[in-house]
């Protein structure tokens, strides 16, 4: 829900071969404005830049992001540990749909910090090549819990507040005995979009999923 960290924090990797202004502003003053919106599985996050280009990348509640050609679904393992499951599509040469045969083929991340065992400051992250490295590095340096007590929302946080207020409202209905916002029980349900076409985009027009398609060649 913070689509301002990608002109900051990924500054060097998404934005390769061009200078910012500075590395505390990155390249925000590429963007003509971030917006939110929801939608029925969740938060549509939109990017508009000067340009007229523009990106929307959606948050299925509560903890699927859907971006370029991959889902990343996040999944609280106890209070302090996340794992996170990347699930890439692929389009065929002609667009036609693919049934692949068996399981289809895992890789494991390696560690983004050395020692991988320890936490800040206990330890170094490698954050010059890798972006997915750059967002380890910014969530594990707030600690195994972040301090809440102690952060400064700003502007581009709207969607923060947005999913927190979504959360709590959702739990509320749970308690209640009704059913959370994208519990889908109908089996005939209709496949719902949740923005896929947009992997199907030439990766030489998005900066971003160059990248993440780049992770794939890691070992
Ligand atoms: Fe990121």
């Amino acid at each position: 829900m913070d689509p301002a960290h990608l002109q900051i924090l990924h500054q060097n990797t998404a934005n390769r071969g061009r200078k910012p202004p500075s590395t505390t502003r990155g390249f925000t003053d590429d963007v003509e404005k971030f917006e939110w919106y929801e939608v029925p599985y969740g938060i549509m996050k939109k990017r508009t830049y000067k340009t007229g280009r523009m990106d929307e990348h959606p948050l299925i509640f509560p903890n699927i992001l859907r971006q370029a050609n991959c889902t990343q679904i996040r999944v609280p393992m106890d209070d302090t540990h996340t794992k996170i499951f990347f699930v890439r599509f692929f389009a065929s040469k002609d667009g036609s749909m693919v049934e692949q045969d068996g399981d289809p083929p895992v890789q494991y991340i390696q560690p983004y910090k050395n020692p991988p065992d320890q936490l800040h400051p206990f330890t170094r992250f490698d954050i010059s090549k890798e972006v997915q490295a750059q967002d380890h590095m910014a969530w594990e340096t707030q600690g195994p819990i972040a301090d809440r007590t102690n952060e400064r929302l700003a502007t581009s946080d709207h969607g923060v507040v947005m999913l927190r207020e979504m959360i709590l409202a959702n739990i509320d209905r749970v308690e209640k005995g009704q059913d959370p916002k994208c519990v889908i029980r109908d089996p005939n349900h209709e496949m719902i979009d949740t923005n896929l076409s947009e992997s199907l985009v030439g990766p030489e027009t998005r900066p971003e999923y160059r990248e993440m398609a780049s992770l794939d060649s890691q070992p």
